[in-house]
């Protein structure tokens, strides 16, 4: 297979995109724009109540980002023109059949008209919803590949997981496919159409009890975890991905089909730009507070590895499984990381980090330089939890100590230390299986992917995917924190 020309591939496809105003999804339209502008049409399904309210978020959410700036240039005049001709947003929802879509004559262009169909969509909350992360997250994939179905041109449905899907196994961990109602823990009877049943029949239990939408909300998202860690899973998010590709892999039919699991995606390497990012996830939230010293102990083992790749590095991994894929009746699954090639683990990241912010410390809302400290790395969750909650006791001991003294100064410091705490709880509970993961994520798939489209022409100036390019002192110090500062701050 020739890789040469991997934009010209591009060019006259009509592709269908879910998730269009997410973080990772709005690289993959702006790449495919600017090298390939005979693209013929890109649907951009976004979440929304009408066509035109659509269009305001597609423009406010995607157009009109700074990672646009480069395609913008480009196109000069042209760009909007260019835009409104390439771009038919679609207002629609992928919890429901055929994408929620109302209006029948889009639905009918869209089924003659689309050749490849790309499932970027999901709620990437950790602890979502239980009945709104099925709906998007195991359901939306289905309903994805049924649209896709019915499209009379279809060429290739490409469904984005998460590599984490495999839950907290460590060694080495395949690219292999989930079998429907296969348990991490290998308890019987997970079964995706009995737990849609019990999400639905607990709201309508809540809903007729007239609870306040906030207590719904929290008794969902619990029974969410709960329902993950009856199964092996840490959490709701993961859980409801891990089904979402079982129901994949059992719709499917002959339709070709990728599933493109990626660990965790930071700052761009290099397209559009060095250093885009968007939204506060994953280990990010640790390093913001970091650099603004709300965090200085830290729950990890310092050998742990840390499984990255850049946005744009895997944006390129899409288009060129894309181009490999079109009209191959098979199932592939690709894992798109670094641990396995090129591993970070969580003392060099402890260390990039520190160096940053003692270099270029962030200016606090009173324009006050924070200083940062290494902090105390604990190995030992338990350690950890115990001097967590001795520091909370004796703050509020301290606390209530400075109210009956009347100390406002005093009071408003031990507040402060008392939030820092709070946060420090909340991620370690949250990030726990991410900070002593055991895993590395084999890629010989992509490896394999990597390799024949190098020695079949490809243009590795502007598709690499190979995280072996990546030096990540240089990567994490002069590209990935300042971009975090930059747009997260
Ligand atoms: N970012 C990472 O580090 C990472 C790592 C591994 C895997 N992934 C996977 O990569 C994909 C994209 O992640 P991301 O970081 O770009 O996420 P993101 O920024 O949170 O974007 C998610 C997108 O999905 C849309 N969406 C949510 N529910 C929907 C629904 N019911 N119908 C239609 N669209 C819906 C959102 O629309 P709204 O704007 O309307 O909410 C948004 O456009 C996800 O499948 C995620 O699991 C991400």
């Amino acid at each position: 297979m020739e890789f040469a020309n991997m934009a010209e591939f591009l060019g006259n496809k009509t592709i269908l995109i879910t998730g269009a105003t997410g973080f990772i999804a709005k690289i993959l339209v702006e790449k495919i724009l600017r090298v390939q502008p005979n693209v013929r049409k890109l649907y951009l399904l976004v979440r929304a109540k009408d066509p035109e309210s659509a269009k305001i978020r597609l423009q406010d959410e995607v157009i009109g980002k700074e990672l646009f700036r480069v395609l913008r240039e480009k196109m000069g005049q042209n760009f909007e023109s260019f835009i409104s001709e390439k771009i038919t947003p679609v207002a629609g929802d992928t919890s429901y059949e055929n994408l929620g879509l109302i209006d029948d004559n889009l639905k009918t262009e869209m089924f003659k008209d689309v050749d490849i169909v790309i499932n970027v969509a999901a709620t990437t909350k950790f602890e979502e919803r239980y009945d709104v992360a099925l709906g998007v997250n195991t359901m939306g994939p289905s309903n994805v590949v049924n649209f896709a179905k019915k499209c009379t041109n279809i060429k290739l449905l490409i469904h984005v997981s998460t590599a984490y899907v495999c839950g907290e196994n460590g060694g080495l961990i395949p690219e292999s496919p989930y079998s429907m109602g296969e348990a991490l823990n290998g308890l019987p009877g997970l079964d995706i159409e009995t737990e849609k049943k019990l999400a639905k029949q607990l709201l309508s239990n809540l809903k007729a009890r007239e609870l306040p939408e906030k207590g719904i909300r929290q008794i969902m998202k619990n029974f969410g975890r709960q329902r993950a860690k009856l199964f092996g899973w840490p959490n709701t998010y993961v859980f409801t991905k891990a089904m979402g590709e079982m129901l994949v892999g059992q719709c499917r039919g002959d339709l070709p089909v990728i599933i493109m699991r990626p660990t965790i995606v930071c700052s761009t390497y290099k397209e559009p730009f060095s250093g885009w990012v968007e939204g506060c996830r994953t280990i990010d939230s640790v390093a913001v507070n970091y650099g603004k010293g709300h965090l200085s102990i830290f729950l990890a083992d310092r050998n742990s590895v840390f499984d990255l790749i850049p946005a744009d590095m895997f944006v390129n991994s899409i288009i060129v499984a894309m181009k490999a894929h079109v009209n191959q009746p098979s199932m592939t699954i690709y894992q798109v990381g670094c641990s396995y090639r090129n591993p970070v683990n969580f003392s060099e990241l402890h260390d990039f980090h520190y160096n940053y912010f003692n270099q270029h410390p962030w200016n606090n809302n009173e324009g006050n330089p924070v200083n940062v400290k290494k902090g105390l790395v604990l190995s030992n969750i338990l350690i950890f939890q115990l001097i967590l909650f001795l520091w909370i006791f004796l703050v509020g001991k301290v606390l209530n100590l400075a109210n009956m003294m009347g100390s406002r100064s005093l009071q408003q410091v031990l507040i402060n230390i008392d939030k820092k705490l709070n946060i420090a709880v909340k991620l370690v509970e949250l990030y726990r299986p991410y900070l002593f993961f055991k895993g590395i994520f084999v890629d010989s798939n992509t490896e394999k992917l990597r390799v024949t489209a190098r020695e079949n022409g490809l243009d590795e100036d502007m598709f690499n995917f190979d995280p072996m390019s990546i030096n990540w002192k240089d990567f994490f110090i002069n590209v990935h924190i300042p971009a975090i500062v930059k747009y997260l701050f």
